[in-house]
This record gives C-alpha cells, structure tokens and sequence, in this order.
C-alpha cells in the first residue's frame, strides 16, 4: 500500500475514513490502556479559570507572561494584534482542505522523513498505539526547509492565507520571546540570541483534524506530550473544546477565549532557561457529536546549535540541568516514538556520575 511504501511501518489508515465508515466502535490500535483514557484524571480539577489569560496591550505584558511561563506553562494570550478575520479565515481554508475528497488529500499524503504533508501518525514503531486525528504538517522557516510542493493547492487562497498567518504569527511570538526573556532579567534579546537569532528561527505549522468518534471515552485525539520546540502559538476550534493541560496531577480543560491564541512554553526553552519556565504535558480528547480543528505554529531555536542552559542562569546553587542537544537531533525523539509525555526533556537531564569520568562537579553528560 500506498502508505507503508511512504516509509511507514504499516498502511496508514485516515481516521477521517473511519470516522465516515459509520463504524459503532474503534479499532482496537486507538484503544487506550485505562490509565490513559479520558476519564482517568490522576487528580481533582483546580474550581475557577484555568490557564491564565494575558493581555498583550497592557504595559505589565512581560511580568504576566514570565509569571504565567513559570506557573503554568501554558496562558491564553488576548489583544494579540492578529486580525480576528485573519483567524477565521486561516481555520476556513483548513476545515476546506480536509472536506476534499481523500484522493485530492492522499496527493499530500506525508512519510517519517521530513512530516510534511497529510499525516495520520507520530512514530514509526510498528503495532503502535495509535491516536484519534489526521494532520497537515508544513515547514515555513528558514526558506530553506520551505518547500512549495508540500503545500496544497486547494482550496484556493489555502497558500496565501496561511503563509500571511504564518507570517503575522511568527512576528507575534517574536514579541512574546522577547517579553518571556525580559521576564527572566536577562535583557529582551537574549532568548532570542539563544534561538539563532530571528532568521535562524524555524516556524512550522500544524493543523490538526479529530473527526467525530464514537467511542470518545476510550480514545485520545493527540496523546499526552509536551512540545518539543520552542514555543507553541494555538489557533483552537471556535466551537468545539479537547486540549487538556496537566496540572499538578489533574487534567484541566481549556476554555478558549473567543481570538485568543493558546501559548505555551515548548521543551527548548526549558532547557535554555534551566526549567525556570516549564514545558507541561497536555493532551487532546475527543468526542462522538462534533469534529474539531486546530492550527499549532511551531516557534523553534535554529536547529543546528546545540542548545544548553544559558549561563545566565546557572549559578553553584542551581547547576545546568541539562546536556546540550540540537534541536535537530532532538526532534528525531517524538518522530521515532511518538507523543511520550515528558520523557524526552527528562533524558536531557544531567546524570550523577560516580565514577572517575565526572567533571569538577561530579556530573556529567553522556
Ligand atoms: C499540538 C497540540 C493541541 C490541540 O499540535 O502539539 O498539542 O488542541 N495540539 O490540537
Ligand atoms: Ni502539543
């Protein structure tokens, strides 16, 4: 088949293809283990709010945002500048894309190597659970890694909208690196120096489809994970809730604001920044009555560096937490194992050594 010679371990199956087929019940490869499923929260939900909101025209943006990335990771960002008419038109084109005919979406259809394309998997292991949603996943920075033939023709104004999104987006989570850097008191710059500079950036997008399911409650529609990049902005469904966020053991749903975007702090800037702001597990459950789709655009550290805490913030009493790593190298993690909560950042973490290899420290990276 079409998809296991794309260099899949097996056939990809479009779970929009089972979503239409009518079927009562899932296939048991979207089954997950109880522990995993929806209702088994570890904890109580917190009353009152959820993630933090933050108010990108007020004069105290920068101290919001730093209080927000320490405590929650996650924060709902409002008067962000993006036009609304921009976001419903970047979700109007994608919900068209995934309404064309699986022939016209299958021209896209995407294998390990890069990810880009139509999508239906994270993780190359074969008889891997697997998660209810299709996706579309593009690269739009450096122009380099940017290539036209990977992005669909249709609908049309598919392309300028999303390269005008992708445009305006990215120049918005310039703004909020530079707010999370003067956060931290090293000056606005210098995240953003650590990223490789503006033009060493890496922006990627990806829309995410959960068809309808009918057995929501056994099912995940993108499993728990935290994002490996740098910062994530998300453009959510204006009708239809799923993103989960972890929060001291509990699960909490996101409200979204009406034109807010969903940022959240990405697995890079936790270790630059020494986990001073956090990366947090988040998920995305599904339901039986409503599809729902979702626009993430990946802000990334330039992807040849490799990246380690910044001095700034290491001292004797807080050392390094982390091995240095590319975020080329980094990124082959989730696309060989797929969403695997926090395991990856906590592999970075610096070892105890014993033996006569340690440094001065007694720790080293292996
Ligand atoms: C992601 C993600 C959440 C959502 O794409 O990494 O977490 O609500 N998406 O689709
Ligand atoms: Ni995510």
């Amino acid at each position: 088949m079409e998809g296991a010679a794309a260099g899949w371990p097996e056939p990809v199956v479009r779970v929009q293809s089972l979503s239409e087929s009518g079927a009562a019940t899932i296939p048991a490869r979207y089954v997950k283990p109880e522990a995993e499923r929806p209702a088994s929260a570890a904890g109580e939900e917190e009353g009152g709010g959820g993630i933090p909101v933050v108010d990108l025209s007020s004069p105290a943006t920068a101290r919001a945002v730093s209080e927000a990335c320490r405590d929650w990771g996650f924060f709902q960002a409002v008067n962000h500048g993006v036009p609304g008419e921009l976001l419903r038109r970047a979700r109007g084109a994608w919900r068209g894309f995934f309404r064309q005919p699986m022939e016209v979406k299958q021209r896209y259809a995407n294998s390990p190597a890069t990810y880009e394309g139509y999508g239906s998997r994270l993780g190359v292991e074969a008889g891997a659970l697997l998660d209810w949603g299709d996706y579309y996943f593009l690269h739009v920075r450096p122009p380099h890694l940017c290539d036209p033939r990977k992005w669909p023709h249709l609908p049309p104004g598919l392309r300028k909208t999303t390269e005008e999104y992708s445009r305006e987006v990215a120049a918005l989570c310039g703004r909020l690196l530079a707010a999370m850097s003067a956060g931290l008191g090293v000056g606005e710059a210098r995240l953003r120096e650590a990223f490789g500079g503006a033009e060493g950036a890496g922006v990627c997008v990806r829309v995410n489809y959960y068809p309808r399911c009918p057995q929501p409650e056994l099912a995940l529609g993108l499993s728990s994970h935290s994002d490996p990049g740098g910062m994530t902005v998300l453009l959510a469904d204006d009708r239809v809730r799923g993103l989960q966020v972890r929060r001291r053991g509990a699960w909490v749903t996101v409200d979204p604001v009406p034109d807010a975007f969903i940022v959240n702090v990405g697995d890079q800037i936790q270790v630059l920044t020494n986990a001073t702001y956090r990366s947090v597990e988040h998920r995305v459950v599904v339901n039986a009555a409503d599809e729902r789709l979702s626009v993430a655009l990946f802000y990334n550290p330039r992807s040849d560096l490799p990246l380690a805490p910044m001095p700034e913030l290491v001292s004797p009493d807080r050392p390094a937490l982390y091995c240095p790593m590319t975020f080329d190298d980094y990124r082959m993690y989730i696309r060989r194992k797929g969403p695997r909560g926090k395991s990856q950042v906590d592999s970075l973490k610096v070892a105890d050594a014993v033996d006569a290899d340690a440094d001065a420290d007694g720790r080293r990276c292996y």
